[in-house]
C-alpha cells in the first residue's frame, strides 16, 4: 500500500538484434537468453514479446555488408527495415523503436564518418537523417539516435518533418557515456571501433552538469523522450536529469550490466531473480519512466 515504486512490464523496452536470413534464432553468446534474429523470426520474439506485456521493442541491425559510409543502415531493403515491417505485421499494440546509429553498419565501427582518421560530425548529420527517415518509411513508432553526434536531433527532427512524419516521436540517447560496460554489445552487434575509441563523442563518466547540458540541447532541438545510458553505474545523473527535464526520461540497462548479472547467477554467486528486480528497482527509483533491459522477457515471465 505504501511502496514508493512500481514496476511493471509496461515500462520496458526489449532490444532485438535483426540478422540477414529467413529462419535464424541464433544465441548470443555474450547476452544469454538474447539472439541473432532474421526478420521472419523477429516477428515471432515480438509477438511473444506483446503477449508477455512488454511496452515495446527496440531494433538494433546487423548487416550483410558493411562500408565506409554504413549504406545499408538507410537501405530501404536493410535487416531493421524489414524487421520493422515483419513486427508490425505480427503485432497490433507493441511499440517498435529503432535505433538510429551508423556504428553496426560501418567497416571501421565508428558512429560517423570517418576522414583523415576523425569521425566527422556534420556530415554524419545528413545520414542519420536518412536512416531515420527509412525506419518511419517501414512502420517505425519512435527513433532512437544514439550515435551522440551534436546536432542530430535537430537534423533528424527536421528530415522526419520534411518527409511526413512530424508527429513520429525522438527518442534521444542524451547523456550517453563512454563505457567499458558495452563490451557484449559490441560482440552481439559486431560494432567495435577498428581504431581509436568513442571518447571523441560519448561522455566522460567523471561529469553529471554536462549530461543535464547534453540533455538541455537536446530538449531544444525537439527531444521527445530523453535518455541516461548505462543505468546503473549512472542513477545520480538519471536522478538529476529527471529533477530537471521536463520530458519522460529512459534508462538503458545495458548489456554489461546484464552480463554480469548472467555470468554471477551461473556461478551460483547471487539470486538472479532478486538482483534482477532490485537492479530495476533502482533504475525506476533514481526516476526512470522506462528501461530499456535485456532482462524484460524474464522480469516479465515472473512478473
Ligand atoms: C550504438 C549503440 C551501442 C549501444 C546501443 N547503441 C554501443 C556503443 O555505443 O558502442 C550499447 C547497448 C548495450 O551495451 O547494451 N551506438
Amino acid at each position: 500500500m505504501v511502496r514508493e515504486t512500481t514496476l511493471s512490464p509496461a515500462h520496458l523496452i526489449y532490444p532485438l538484434f535483426v540478422a540477414p536470413g529467413k529462419g535464424l534464432r541464433r544465441e548470443i553468446p555474450s547476452l544469454p537468453g538474447c539472439f541473432h534474429l532474421s526478420a521472419d523470426q523477429a516477428a515471432r520474439e515480438a509477438e511473444e514479446v506483446e503477449k508477455l506485456g512488454i511496452g515495446g521493442v527496440i531494433l538494433f541491425g546487423l548487416p550483410s555488408a558493411k562500408d565506409p559510409v554504413g549504406s545499408e543502415g538507410y537501405a530501404d531493403d536493410g535487416v531493421v527495415q524489414e524487421g520493422i515491417r515483419a513486427i508490425r505485421a505480427a503485432c497490433k499494440d507493441l511499440l517498435v523503436v529503432t535505433d538510429v546509429c551508423l556504428c553496426e553498419y560501418t567497416s571501421h565501427g565508428h558512429c560517423g564518418v570517418v576522414e583523415n582518421g576523425e569521425v566527422q560530425n556534420d556530415p554524419t548529420l545528413a545520414l542519420l537523417a536518412k536512416m531515420a527517415v527509412s525506419h518511419a518509411k517501414a512502420g517505425a513508432h519512435v527513433v532512437a539516435p544514439s550515435d551522440m553526434m551534436d546536432g542530430r536531433v535537430g537534423a533528424i527532427r527536421k528530415a522526419l518533418d520534411e518527409a511526413g512524419y512530424a508527429s513520429l516521436p525522438i527518442l534521444s540517447y542524451a547523456a550517453k557515456y563512454a563505457s567499458a560496460f558495452y563490451g557484449p554489445f559490441r560482440e552481439a552487434a559486431d560494432s567495435a571501433p577498428q581504431f581509436g575509441d568513442r571518447r571523441g563523442y560519448q561522455m566522460d563518466p567523471a561529469n553529471v552538469r554536462e549530461a543535464l547540458k547534453e540533455v538541455r540541447l537536446d530538449v531544444e532541438e525537439g527531444a521527445d523522450i530523453v535518455m541516461v545510458k548505462p543505468a546503473l553505474p549512472y542513477l545520480d545523473v538519471i536522478r538529476a536529469v529527471a529533477e530537471t527535464s521536463d520530458r519522460p526520461v529512459a534508462a538503458y540497462n545495458v548489456s554489461g550490466e546484464y552480463a554480469m548479472v548472467k555470468a554471477a547467477a551461473a556461478r551460483g554467486w547471487v539470486d538472479e531473480d532478486r538482483l534482477m528486480r532490485e537492479i530495476l528497482t533502482s533504475i525506476r527509483r533514481a526516476g526512470a519512466d522506462v528501461i530499456l533491459t535485456y532482462h524484460a522477457k524474464d522480469f516479465a515471465r515472473r512478473a
